[in-house]
């Protein structure tokens, strides 16, 4: 159980899960709750964190490895060895905080594409760790967005669905062998 948290923060040359791509339908269908913390669920999160460092990310949600379950891992500092991650499951946003500002983001899904999304700056979230335990906690900044990010892939959502410059996203996506017609329009975020 305490084992999760002793993944290292390295890059693995043979990293245990595959991230699929976008355009790949699987990215698009809705994640399952998962009905019990089990050893089975703990060896997934540690997989998806190793496979998350392995390629440079902050987050991570089981869609993109093609598992529909509702578990996303985050880190938004993973070049701090003594900053444990955080594996949340069934997570669920209870409330917006403070003012919708703007970031740049990427995925690991759409490799190369980073362009700016509108999103509220803090959320309150509610989740069950890897130990099972349900906890609630206020994320500001750069984790209330990625864990914002990585909620939407367990509702089949892309962060490109956001960006709201069309044409800047259109050259983004060509440069990096990624096509339009997958983007799916959605409303603002926060108000859906
Ligand atoms: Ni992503």
């Amino acid at each position: 159980m305490v084992a999760i948290l002793s993944v290292s923060k390295v890059k693995l040359k043979h990293p245990p899960l595959t991230i699929h791509r976008m355009g790949d339908k699987v990215l698009r269908q809705p994640a399952k709750r998962v009905s019990q913390v089990n050893d089975e669920i703990r060896q997934l999160a540690r997989d998806m964190l190793q496979t998350m460092y392995s390629y440079d990310g902050i987050g991570l949600a089981a869609p993109q490895v093609g598992i529909h379950k509702r578990i996303i891992v985050v880190d938004p500092h993973p070049d701090k060895a003594d900053v444990p991650p955080l594996v949340l499951i069934n997570p669920e946003i209870r409330e917006y905080v403070g003012e919708t500002v703007a970031g740049q983001e990427g995925c690991l899904s759409i490799p190369g594409v980073f362009c700016e999304v509108m999103r509220p700056e803090g959320i309150v979230v509610s989740f069950k760790d890897e130990t099972g335990r349900p906890r609630t906690i206020q994320a500001d900044d750069l984790l209330a967005r990625v864990i914002q990010h990585e909620i939407d892939h367990l509702n089949g959502v892309l962060f490109v669905d956001h960006v709201e410059n069309e044409l800047v996203l259109d050259q983004e996506l060509r440069k990096h062998g990624f096509q339009m017609q997958d983007v799916q329009r959605r409303a603002k975020v926060g108000l859906r």
